[in-house]
């Protein structure tokens, strides 16, 4: 098909041109028919009058109908232009209709936001959603920022590299999900929390620069800002600092928002910075909103959180590993600051020992962190003993570490972004789930799929699984 995209239209005045793509609105006045028609890359008005068999094909469409539409492309009268619009100067003589599938009465309006729409409907049928103009444009933004980031980082020398879904539990302070592994019965493998020991572990293969727009998996309890699998921008890097790991996060931050936001306003550069302890004592949380005026929606207060305490006691840790009375904040890789190394060696004065961690937060929400890591095995063996690990659980969760950061390790370290969290700031939205194709609900359900589902026998058998009766 000879079809042209319709935000270029203007550009073929008084020429015969064919369109393709849905009816968004129909409006039949009798002797004259009206029609916006949508594609992915805008709306056009379309009129059609004084043709007769086209009238009578016309007359039968209905919002959401495919079609392509083929006209002569007029300059609208001068009272008739819509001053802004996409093609508000331009309309469509229609002069033929070809309907390439029908639809449904859609179950909810998309000529508007559908923001205000029950998420239970608009997540049963997504991908009707995903046609509001307010969708697709987050879908384009969220590629696009992608697309940026990725361009970015390989100018500077990272390398995009792809790290196993099936592996084995890492530590990041959330329950894993596991899959049944049908050639070693009784075993699983955990997908990842996020790519945290690959990363490290490419750093021992002298990759030096890694990143990764990594799919991370955790089952944690669902919010807003949670969704039980989302995306990180990865990195790690060797030879590093803090300071080199942060200049080269802001400096990509600040990039993001000038290429793709050029009307929204970062509040303080260089970003501030505030200590753990500041915030905590200040603000009772360590990711406070700083923003002067929170009613600006295109204000954008990028704050770092810094000098974060090692440890912390826990009562009831979530981490199924941990059997002593301390737990990491951040996670059990990371390296103290320079001065305490001592400390976390001799195992003294435990509360008192600063990480070289740091958290980037932005408008009140926490939308990355990361860490410089112990790159000596003599001083992740401590940290681990610390946190109560016996030497077997040692050897048999961590030993593959412990080699490899024997093995010739450079120093390193990295950051993760939540690169949903960060588009939904971005494209001012309320929860991740507007800038994720396919969320799930709360309640961790795909409607639309209707998972998760029941298996049958046959494969339960193969996996070598007997359910449980569930207990009333
Ligand atoms: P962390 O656990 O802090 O660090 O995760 C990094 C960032 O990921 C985002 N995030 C989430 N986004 C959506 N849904 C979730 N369930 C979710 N959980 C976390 C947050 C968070 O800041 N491996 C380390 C990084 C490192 O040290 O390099 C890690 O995963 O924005």
């Amino acid at each position: 098909m000879n079809r042209i995209y319709i935000h270029t239209l203007a550009d073929y005045k008084e020429q015969s041109v064919t369109i393709a793509g849905w009816v968004h609105v129909a409006r039949n006045q009798g002797k004259v028919a009206f029609f916006d028609f949508r594609d992915m890359t805008g709306m056009v008005q379309g009129v059609v009058f004084g043709k007769p068999e086209v009238l009578e094909i016309a007359k039968t469409l209905r919002p959401e109908w495919v079609v392509a539409v083929t006209g002569i492309v007029h300059e609208r009268p001068e009272n008739m232009k819509k001053e802004g619009a996409v093609n508000g100067d331009i309309e469509l003589e229609i002069t033929d209709i070809t309907i390439l599938n029908k639809a449904e009465t859609p179950p909810f309006d998309i000529t508007g936001s559908t923001a205000d729409i029950s998420e239970e409907v608009r997540l049963a049928e997504r991908y009707i959603d995903l046609r509001s103009e307010r969708m697709q444009n987050n879908m384009r933004m969220r590629g696009r920022v992608a697309q940026f980031v990725r361009t970015q980082l390989y100018e500077q020398g990272f390398t995009e590299i792809e790290t196993p879904l099936f592996t084995k539990s890492t530590p990041e302070g959330a329950r894993d999900y596991i899959v049944p592994a049908r050639m070693s019965p009784g075993h699983f493998y955990a997908l990842p929390q996020s790519p945290q020991q690959y990363k490290q572990l490419l750093m021992a293969g002298g990759i030096e620069k890694y990143f990764q727009l990594a799919r991370c998996m955790r089952d944690e309890d669902l919010r807003g800002d949670r969704q039980p699998e989302f995306t990180q921008v990865d990195m790690e890097m060797s030879f590093v600092t803090e300071e080199d790991i942060m200049n080269l996060n802001e400096a990509l931050l600040i990039s993001v928002v000038t290429e793709f936001y050029p009307e929204k306003r970062i509040q303080q550069i260089p970003f501030p910075r505030m200590t753990y302890a500041e915030a905590m004592e200040t603000y009772g949380n360590d990711r406070p909103d700083i923003r002067e005026d929170k009613e600006d929606p295109n204000l954008l207060a990028f704050l770092w959180i810094v000098d974060f305490p090692f440890f912390e006691k826990t009562a009831d840790s979530d981490d199924p590993q941990a059997q002593g009375e301390w737990t990491f904040t951040h996670n059990p890789f990371s390296l103290s600051k320079p001065e305490d190394v001592e400390k976390l060696v001799n195992k003294q004065d435990i509360g008192s020992i600063m990480a070289a961690q740091y958290d980037i937060t932005l408008n009140g929400y926490e939308i990355g962190g990361g860490s410089i890591r112990a790159h000596d095995p003599v001083i992740l063996r401590s940290i681990l003993e610390i946190l109560g690990h016996s030497a077997e659980k040692i050897e048999s969760n961590f030993g593959h570490m412990l080699k490899a950061l024997g093995s010739g390790c450079p120093p390193h370290g990295g950051i993760a972004w939540g690169f949903d969290r960060l588009m939904m700031i971005l494209q001012n939205e309320p929860n991740i789930r507007e800038v994720i194709a396919f969320p799930k609900t709360r309640g961790g359900r795909d409607l639309m799929m209707d998972a998760p589902s029941p298996i049958d026998h046959k494969q339960l058998d193969e996996l070598g699984i007997v359910l449980r009766k569930q207990s009333e």
